[in-house]
């Protein structure tokens, strides 16, 4: 296989990176990394500005070129992962935003959601799209959009104006407007996908009021994208692959075969196990969404997401200021009191699997006199775990239900099996252990961490055949660390039951 660099684009929630990558073993070379701002306009609502995701995407991109030292000719293709669900919506003459993208945390639209299930919406919606109404995804965003900035949706049906998720707005910049495009996996995350037939709703379009004229083409996860205005990198860059973050750290992870699971630990954890060619619909309140789609043929995933992971120790850092850096969190949580325990149930924006509570918010159970900083960050350390284990049930559950058991490969999902875990999370050795006591199962850090730049470098590296089929992908995968349980059953069920209870009473039903 000839060697050659692939350029990955990660557009996360809080940051954007960019990663050149030598291949075919895909070892990164330069890195480049800018974080933007966040706007909280009102309780609940969160946006970014077009601008900042575009300003940053082509920063560090330019940066890690040149920090590689290579020539922008040299550079094969670009693979983009994004930031899933986050709604924006641009005027196809002049390229720009009408109104601040709404970010997949955001549940202003919480009200039009629960109106469409009293209506009795939400199987035909999982039908088609595998996914709950909720705020998280696309659709009512595109509608709040549509229904609230003056004559949106006039331009709208008269063709003026282009709907994307992240991947496709950048896509639109890189290309000079000439491309607009998106993945079967983004797609997938709009709510007006049908995810078996692999092409737009026009039922869930209708359903939503969304003008069809909004909507991008879907190709697959590797392809032709277009090529990279000359100016903006310095070459005519082909962009060739694209997938959402979490569909992306998935292929990083190479979870090829049926029953694997990854799970990423950034602003949120999302964790995703390969069901195959055929869609599981969830029992259980997950979610059923593409993995990827390659040479036409799509590979199907259970997603659990969880809204708050990273994001938790964040608030332990720019909320509360009990540390300076992300990296003091597991030393403050080792040195904490083991006779308290406390619950923090980080529900700042509602909660996910397998509740679905647009309205809860968090809370703190069992706090003492003797409550402490190291309580603290041991409670929002251990919420991940906990979370984790709340979706690896309803994964276990919704698998031993669809899949056969004499698959072996397809009846390792759920509290049994190995996690692959990677994002900035798992560095904490700490909090892994943790991971792997309250599953009671192995988890496996790999050497790459970098799983979604990989998996979008992967992306582009297969398409420009530079990069070898799944299988050979997949053997070189390296494990960095397996945490093996070490808790006692009697502690880490007991441990687990308080979780249970602190969550019931911070939904937002609780009496
Ligand atoms: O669905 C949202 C997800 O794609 C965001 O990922 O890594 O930006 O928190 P991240």
């Amino acid at each position: 296989m000839p060697a050659g660099h692939i350029l990955a684009l990660d557009q996360g929630t809080t940051s954007t990176r960019a990663i050149l990558f030598r291949t075919p073993e895909l070892t990164p070379v330069a890195v480049a990394q800018q974080e933007f701002r966040q706007h909280y306009p009102a309780s609940g609502w969160v946006e970014h500005e077009a601008e900042d995701l575009w300003d940053s995407a082509l920063a560090v991109m330019r940066e890690a070129i040149a920090r590689a030292g290579l020539r922008p000719q040299d550079i094969a293709g670009i693979g983009i992962a994004n930031q899933r669900e986050t709604t924006l919506l641009w005027d196809r003459r002049s390229g720009r935003a009408i109104h601040r993208a709404i970010v997949w945390q955001d549940r202003r639209t919480a009200g039009i959601c629960a109106a469409l299930r009293e209506a009795g919406h939400a199987a035909a919606v999982a039908a088609s799209t595998g996914l709950l109404i909720d705020p998280y995804f696309s659709a009512t965003k595109l509608t709040w959009l549509l229904d609230h900035v003056a004559g949106a949706r006039e331009a709208a049906e008269r063709g003026d104006l282009a709907f994307g998720t992240v991947d496709s707005f950048l896509l639109w910049r890189l290309t000079g407007g000439r491309v607009h495009a998106t993945d079967a996996t983004n797609a997938a995350r709009t709510m007006l996908f049908d995810i078996r037939a692999g092409r737009w709703d026009p039922a869930m379009c209708a359903l939503h009021r969304v003008p069809m004229a909004l909507l991008p083409e879907v190709r697959d996860c590797a392809a032709e994208f277009g090529l990279a205005e000359p100016g903006l990198l310095g070459a005519a860059i082909p962009v060739r692959g694209i997938a959402g973050d979490q569909q992306a750290a998935t292929l990083g992870q190479a979870c090829f075969r049926p029953g694997m699971l990854k799970s990423t630990y950034g602003t949120g954890c999302f964790a995703l196990l390969n069901t195959g060619p055929v869609p599981v619909a969830s029992r259980h309140r997950l979610l059923t969404t593409i993995a990827y789609q390659l040479g036409g043929e799509r590979s199907y995933a259970l997603e659990g997401a969880i809204f708050v992971a990273g994001a938790a120790v964040q608030w332990l850092r720019d909320g509360l200021g009990l540390i300076r850096d992300a990296a003091e969190s597991g030393a403050l949580a080792a040195a904490a009191d083991p006779a308290q325990r406390l619950y923090l149930v980080p529900a700042f924006v509602g909660l996910g699997v397998p509740h679905w509570d647009a309205e809860a918010r968090g809370a703190i159970h069992g706090l003492t006199r003797a409550s402490g900083p190291g309580d603290f960050a041991r409670a929002a350390l251990e919420s991940v775990g906990y979370q984790t284990r709340d979706l690896l049930i309803a994964m276990q559950a919704d698998l031993a239900e669809a899949l056969p058991a004499t698959d072996p490969d397809a009846a390792t999902g759920g509290e049994g099996s190995i996690l692959r875990v990677d994002g900035g999370m798992v560095a904490s050795d700490w909090t892994m252990q943790f991971l792997a006591d309250i599953l009671g199962a192995p988890v496996d850090r790999p050497v790459v961490r970098e799983t979604t730049a990989l998996g979008a470098a992967y992306l582009a590296g297969l398409q420009s055949g530079l990069c070898p089929a799944p299988a050979e992908f997949a053997a070189a995968w390296r494990l960095d660390r397996r945490f093996t349980p070490a808790m006692l059953q009697a502690e880490r069920e007991a441990a687990y039951a308080g979780w249970q209870r602190a969550v019931r009473r911070t939904l937002s039903d609780y009496p």
